[in-house]
């Protein structure tokens, strides 16, 4: 085997979803502490002296709690190499998260027991879905009153449309629980609350059938737990490996995170189901891992350390090795390019790679050469098909508070724009302010607080009563009446509307227009 194969093989990328407080944070400490990346998991309840997760690094996101950009840890676990990539946790949607998911092999859909499937979980889901990769579920928060856990898993099942398979088994929920039982191992693991009413990590593991169990666990939960893996093996449906790999079956792990709860078991699966890096399509063609060298850019991010005032290119490895320094084509404009500033994405740090292999996310710095969807690559032809975008639904006008400072608005409204946190369009009808869209408000938010922290400029948001966009092909002259009128950061005509009405009659009104969701050489993802 060569080490090219033996890298390919051992990588596992991978991104957690989940709804804002299911705890993403908290997994993402505790798969950190238990690979020996991070020695103290940082505490979320953010008292003061407290590390922080190391994924949480900017100040709107440490005010809020939230997690807005993301960025990529790689840890070793059993001989596994594996990147996890951080994703924005927070209720609006904005497309840095779709991207983000372009860049993953699976995804580990984490859920609070008690709440179950949310908002966020299934606008993120259906991402996943869209995109075809395998979904694990962790079930959190065991340790409080859960809901019915076979309502949970049915919930699962209709919400999401995927067959649940649980590999692990809760015993009692809440002040009760007890631990887990391990239906793939056949071991009960049980945990042990400490003196001063936390839990800490396993401490015994046993058959079902060992009849020290009722004195572990009690007469009538032993009883229990045993009627209900019997229903469970007999009910439902085994793990299908294949039906899983097409993102049909999830396996269902239950824990909390917080106090260590199963994120170990969860683990050692995971590293022997979760995918190693798979080809990708191209425009010449399909892309094995073991190709010559590719990557594509999948996220641009201005100003990430305070240190450094640049920009960073977050490019996935496809196919072949990376090596710093490495001559390539950045194929969009063919021109030849020396990757030679490229560099770790893990929170503030910023360690040189010097090599990395497919699935690894690389940080390149960015002078301005790369958008989202740029491919680099030995070969000059390779282009990706498309790279998706959301459709804005939402739109205002933005101005800086103080002209003077017009230049840096420029310079933060086109960088921003470029790294996909909000989109701009330009009016052509005689108004000056550009007129931002996005999918939710909070884009809207972050989008000013960036502005002031990372341009130094106050600016001014009006929102406006527009919804729907559409890229226009044909004469749009006559139209100014129902519709404004503006044009996108390349340049191509475009319409916004107040609903769906007024473009049904600008359809109607205008058979020989065409009225598309998106510019035509651009796939867009449409929640309409
Ligand atoms: P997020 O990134 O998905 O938004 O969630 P985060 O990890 O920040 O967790 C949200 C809240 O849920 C946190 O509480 C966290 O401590 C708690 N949490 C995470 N995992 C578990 C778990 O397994 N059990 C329980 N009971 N809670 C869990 P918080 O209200 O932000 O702070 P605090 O009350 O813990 O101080």
């Amino acid at each position: 085997m060569t080490t090219l194969d033996f890298e390919i093989e051992r990588r596992r990328t991978f991104a957690i979803i989940s709804h804002p407080d299911a705890g993403k944070t908290t997994m993402t400490e505790k798969l950190l502490l238990y690979s020996g990346m991070i020695q103290q998991a940082g505490s979320v309840t953010a008292k003061a002296g407290q590390s922080h997760a190391k994924s949480d690094w900017m100040s709107m996101e440490q005010q809020r709690g939230i997690s807005i950009s993301s960025s990529a840890m790689q840890f070793e676990y059993l001989g596994r190499h594996i990147n996890l990539l951080d994703t924005p946790g927070h209720q609006d949607f904005s497309e840095d998260t779709y991207r983000v998911l372009t860049a993953v092999d699976s995804a580990l859909m984490l859920l609070d027991a008690a709440r179950g499937v949310q908002q966020q979980t299934e606008k993120l889901f259906a991402v996943c879905r869209n995109r075809g990769i395998p979904i694990f579920t962790f079930m959190n928060k065991l340790d409080r009153p859960a809901m019915d856990l076979f309502e949970l898993l049915e919930q699962v099942e209709t919400t999401l449309a995927i067959k649940c398979s649980p590999m692990t088994w809760p015993i009692g929920s809440g002040p009760d629980f007890q631990g887990v039982y391990d239906l793939y191992k056949k071991q009960v693991v049980l945990f042990e609350r400490t003196s001063h009413g936390k839990f800490r990590a396993p401490v015994q593991m046993t058959s079902l059938e060992d009849p020290a169990i009722e004195r572990l666990i009690g007469v009538q939960e032993a009883k229990q737990l045993r009627e209900q893996v019997e229903l469970i093996e007999g009910a439902l449906e085994p793990f299908d490996f294949d039906a899983f790999m097409r993102g049909e079956m999830t396996p269902v792990f239950f824990g909390s995170a917080m106090n260590n709860f199963g994120v170990e078991g969860f683990l050692e699966r995971f590293v022997d189901l979760a995918p190693q890096p798979q080809a990708v399509e191209t425009t010449v063609g399909t892309v094995f891992p073991d190709a010559p060298f590719m990557g594509f850019v999948f996220k641009l991010q201005a100003n990430m350390s305070r240190h450094h005032r640049d920009r960073t290119a977050y490019m996935r490895v496809v196919s072949g090795k990376f090596e710093r320094g490495m001559e390539v084509f950045h194929t969009r404009t063919g021109r030849s390019i020396r990757l030679s500033r490229a560099h770790t994405l893990f929170a503030e740090e910023r360690d040189s790679i010097e090599e990395a292999y497919p699935g690894d996310i690389v940080g390149l710095v960015n002078p301005g050469v790369f958008q989202i969807g740029d491919v680099v690559s030995v070969n000059p032809k390779i282009q990706l098909e498309g790279f998706p975008r959301f459709t804005p639904e939402n739109f205002a006008s933005v101005t800086p508070k103080d002209v003077s400072k017009r230049k840096a608005f420029r310079k933060g409204l086109e960088q921003l724009a470029e790294e996909g946190v909000v989109q701009v369009f330009y009016p052509t009808d005689g108004g000056r302010d550009p007129i931002l869209g996005v999918v939710g408000q909070l884009q809207l938010e972050v989008f000013e607080h960036r502005m002031l922290e990372e341009y130094g400029v106050v600016i001014e948001i009006f929102p406006n009563s527009y919804r729907l966009v559409r890229w226009v092909a044909g004469d749009m002259s006559v139209m100014a009446r129902f519709a404004k009128s503006v044009e996108d950061d390349k340049g191509r005509p475009v319409m916004l509307f107040r609903n769906s009405w007024d473009l049904d009659f600008a359809k109607e009104q205008y058979a020989g227009l065409e009225f598309l969701p998106q510019p035509q050489d651009m796939t867009v993802i449409s929640r309409e």
